[in-house]
């Protein structure tokens, strides 16, 4: 590697704001994460147009564009191709393309062409020990107020799970609207976690008064949250 032209660019965290771009996308071009104040984004990349991992990935994506869309999400792709490889790729997926009876797919949400890597390396997607030229498959999940709330990496060779994809969307979503934590495995209808007793007096309350709780232990408590409660929050938006 060229390390003196190695530009160090730090990764984005969870809690950052989303490094600013704007970028020319199949879509036109976009202002991000401006253009997308007061909705939620996933933004994510992948490695290259015309790859059988990809393609599988994007099929599906673009069926489930109207349920992240309901939830208030917009999608938005990436890889290290250019413009016109995206055009024919997409147009290849919609006509000749049919996965898992996934079919005539159109791929509406924007797909950037980061030729130079400028958007890539901002968000730390190039990643050279997996690959110096093309993008791992990074998914960023970005609040209305453009604040970075979750990252996933996936190394070259692994498709992403798009179930544990909304699974993370609607638990953030749920831990804003309610003021809970998620315990493992949770997905809409499960127990939440209540904030943890914050002084002796409540967690002795906790303990012998537990309400509507269940408390494993004073600093571990749970609570119903119906399902229809919290898709009615997440989806009414
Ligand atoms: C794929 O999407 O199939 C793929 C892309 C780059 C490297 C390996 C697999």
């Amino acid at each position: 590697m060229d390390t003196e032209n190695t530009q160090f660019i730090p990764m984005p965290r969870i809690g950052d704001k989303a490094p600013e771009f704007k970028a020319v996308t199949t879509q036109g071009e976009i202002n991000f994460p401006v253009d997308y104040d007061g909705k939620w984004v996933i933004l994510f990349s992948h490695p290259a147009d015309f790859t059988p991992v990809c393609t599988s990935e994007f099929i599906t994506f673009a069926s489930l564009e109207k349920k992240f869309a309901d939830a208030n999400c917009n999608l938005v792709g990436l890889s290290v191709d250019g413009l016109y490889s995206h055009i024919a790729w997409l147009r290849t997926i919609k006509e000749k393309i049919e996965y898992k009876g996934m079919k005539d797919v159109e791929v509406k949400f924007p797909l950037i062409e980061d030729i130079t890597m400028n958007v890539a390396k901002k968000y730390g997607m190039i990643q050279p020990g997996e690959s110096s030229t093309k993008a791992v498959r990074a998914v960023f999940f970005i609040d209305p107020k453009g604040i970075i709330r979750a990252i996933i990496y996936y190394p070259l060779s692994l498709g992403r799970n798009f179930d544990e994809l909304y699974r993370v969307l609607i638990g953030l979503q749920t831990a804003d609207a309610f003021g809970v934590a998620t315990p493992a495995d949770w997905q809409p209808g499960d127990d939440v976690i209540v904030p943890t007793a914050g002084s002796c007096g409540v967690a002795k309350e906790r303990m012998e008064n537990k309400g509507d709780m269940h408390c494993y232990d004073w600093f571990f408590c749970t609570k119903k949250l119906d399902k229809e409660k919290v898709m009615k929050a997440i989806l009414k938006k």
